[in-house]
């Protein structure tokens, strides 16, 4: 894919640039940095921290490089919370972008790293004891979320509003809102106030909280 660029973030993390959308896939201020602020503490903590339980099933919009994801195991290695990962994909990136990425340098674990990249798609496929992960290739737009219903927490991470509307339209919201568990939480970095609006629409409790560096706000959501 020539449309696809490494770029290196400000605290040393690569991310990449769609250069068709003129869109990164995550802050240059810091991928890595992004998101463990956003998705791992904002999000996953603090579902813990709510629920004190020892399981979770976490939906992601945007398998992307697949960071959250290795973000996200390496949690479940550590705090032993057993993780079922559904993480939807419309356009997979090619292996030999993928093996460039500097996450397991920085993060360590590049078995791991390698194990989430080369699951089989669209099968759940158990990568440790206590985490399974399921990447479904296809268009969250139009594909089926009952299968695994009920999430406890949504990672929403699609290109941003401006470059990719569709992922954050009232019925994508709904939608995707619409597989929360009772107690589940919705979380992105976005901060755009119609979402805000449409998400409160949808019954839902929202927050503005402060954004990772370079941005002001974030949004959550609990249902
Ligand atoms: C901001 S990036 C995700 C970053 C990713 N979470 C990571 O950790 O690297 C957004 C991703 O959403 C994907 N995407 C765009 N439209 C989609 C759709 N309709 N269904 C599923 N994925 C989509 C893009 O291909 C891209 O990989």
């Amino acid at each position: 894919m020539d449309e696809i660029r490494i770029i290196t973030t400000s605290d040393g993390s690569h991310s990449l640039l769609n250069t068709a959308l003129n869109e990164t896939y995550h802050s240059i201020h810091g991928a890595i940095q992004e998101s463990k602020y956003v998705f791992i503490l904002h999000g996953l903590d603090h579902w813990l921290e709510r629920n004190k339980k020892k399981e979770i099933k976490i939906l992601e919009i945007g398998f992307g490089t697949g960071l959250n994801a290795f973000l996200t195991i390496l949690h479940s290695i550590q705090s032993g919370v057993h993780m079922y990962y559904e993480s939807w994909e419309v356009y997979p990136l090619e292996m030999d972008i993928v093996k460039q990425l500097n996450y397991p340098n920085v993060l360590g674990s590049p078995e791991l790293f390698s194990s989430i990249q080369e699951a089989s798609w669209d099968q759940a496929v158990a990568i440790t004891p206590e985490f399974t992960l399921h990447k479904r290739k296809g268009d969250i737009l139009i594909g089926p979320l009952e299968e695994s219903l009920p999430f406890d927490l949504i990672y929403h991470d699609a290109f941003a509003p401006v470059k990719q509307p569709e992922m954050w339209t009232f019925e994508m919201l709904k939608k995707v809102t619409g597989s929360l568990a009772q107690a589940g939480i919705w979380i992105t970095y976005c901060a755009k106030g119609q979402v805000k609006r449409d998400l409160k629409t949808l019954g839902l409790t929202v927050e503005t909280l402060p954004g990772p560096p370079g941005k002001k706000e974030m949004i959550r959501a609990s249902r």
